[in-house]
């Protein structure tokens, strides 16, 4: 049995509420908390980006134990910091692990960390006395005033898998899509996704639909072999529009139990907006550690993991006995109910923030004051990006 044995994640400390960048925006609020259905979203100061966001969501999961034993960190990123050095050998340094592991990146827009838990898994099945270290961390920026502005946000999952799994064992069934297409992207030049985003949303959509036709023909599985359904959720009403369609010919007590798990795993997305690679994975953590949760071990969980451009997967893990007890759960509810709420001001002075470095490759500048994050990036110097640690 191989799957997920720690699970957590990190969002910078710093927020805006959706109501209030409504109304300076002009926009009825219902149409960002209801419409769209997001409430809050995570917005990064300079010093927190997709290195440091990855190492503040591994680092409390780490022991002794598998900083020895994690022989592959794979990060799934659209976002990351270089062209050419990953994310995953920033992390490698910046949390001591062991000099023999391999350290890689992953890019298929969200689905990148769903690649990554794919290969650790296999990994993990032909070295089942060794772990693997899988992240997803991104910002994600569609630029002030624009109409994805509302489902932007911030942040990263970080995930051991092992093959005594705590939480969750990763079945070997699976069914994946590929279509080349420009639903979402972000051409090398430019700092803020293009999108078109009715295409975007009519995509996911039917990526969902073809992909369990497909999986039901394979696996002869239905919805009632299912106890929840996460999915990746630029915004939370997204993964519904593409469910709902497909449950019309369930059964009323099984349409109910799907719908009521998938409002339980929009919670922490809601209060944090679109983190691409990680947010399938905060719908998970969302999901288990809700106090409303009926899920019991041994019970099966689906997943659609959906990256623009496009590629998605169907998948599925059923519970370990005593899953709760792995779970983060009064860590997750502290990170986000102690977050500062920003000021339009603030907000727009943050998202405008950036390196300015000078002609000999420096830009260095002080943790800000409201970043609470254990690992923060100080800046660059000679061309380096340097990164810093906190005491706890
Ligand atoms: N009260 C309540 N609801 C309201 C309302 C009001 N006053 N005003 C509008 N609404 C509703 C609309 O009826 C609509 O509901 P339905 O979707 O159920 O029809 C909803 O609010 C949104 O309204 P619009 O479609 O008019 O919104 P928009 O055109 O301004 O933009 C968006 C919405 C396309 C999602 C845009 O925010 C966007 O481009 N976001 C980024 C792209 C994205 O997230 N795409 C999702 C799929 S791609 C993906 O999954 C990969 C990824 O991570 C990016």
């Amino acid at each position: 049995m191989v799957g997920i044995d720690k699970i957590n994640f990190y969002t910078p400390n710093t927020y805006i509420k959706l109501e209030e960048l409504a109304n300076y925006r002009g926009v009825d609020p219902d149409k960002f908390t209801i419409g769209i259905g997001q409430s809050k979203m995570s917005v990064p100061p300079i010093s927190q980006d997709t290195v440091s966001m990855a190492a503040n969501a591994a680092y409390p999961l780490l022991t002794k134990n598998d900083l020895n034993n994690i022989d592959l960190i794979v990060v799934g990123t659209e976002t990351g910091v270089d062209e050419s050095k990953s994310v995953a050998s920033f992390i490698h340094q910046l949390l001591d692990i062991h000099p023999f592991a391999k350290s890689v990146d992953l890019k298929q827009a969200c689905y990148g960390a769903t690649a990554g838990l794919m290969m650790a898994v296999d990994f993990v099945r032909l070295h089942p006395d060794k772990k693997a270290l899988v992240i997803g961390s991104d910002i994600s920026r569609y630029g002030l005033n624009s109409s994805g502005e509302v489902t932007q946000g911030a942040g990263a999952i970080a995930m051991i898998i092992s093959s005594s799994p705590s939480i969750l064992e990763i079945e070997e069934v699976s069914v994946s899509m590929t279509k080349s297409i420009f639903d979402f992207w972000r051409p090398n030049y430019s700092k803020t996704a293009i999108v078109d985003g009715k295409f975007s949303n009519e995509a996911y959509i039917s990526f969902f639909s073809e992909l369990w036709h497909e999986y039901k023909n394979r696996t002869a599985r239905s919805f009632e072999d299912f106890s929840a359904f996460c999915f990746h959720l630029p915004y939370t009403k997204m993964g519904k529009k593409a469910l709902m369609p497909l449950l019309d010919a369930e059964a009323p007590n099984n349409k109910d139990l799907l719908l009521e798990h998938y409002q339980l795993s929009t919670t922490y997305s809601r209060d944090i907006g679109n983190i691409y690679t990680g947010s399938l994975y905060l719908s998970l953590m969302s999901l288990l550690e809700s106090t409303l949760s009926s899920l019991k071990e041994n019970q099966r969980i689906g997943f659609f993991s959906y990256g623009s451009g496009a590629v998605a997967e169907i998948f599925s893990g059923k519970l370990v006995p005593g899953f709760k007890d792995a779970l983060l759960t009064k860590q997750h509810d502290t990170l986000l109910n102690d977050r500062i709420s920003l000021s339009i001001d603030s907000y727009t002075d943050m998202f405008n923030d950036e390196l300015a470095i000078d002609s000999e490759g420096n830009h260095l500048f002080k943790q800000d004051k409201t970043d609470n994050g254990v690992f923060f990036f100080k800046g660059v110097e000679n061309h380096q990006r340097l990164y810093g640690k906190n005491k706890e």
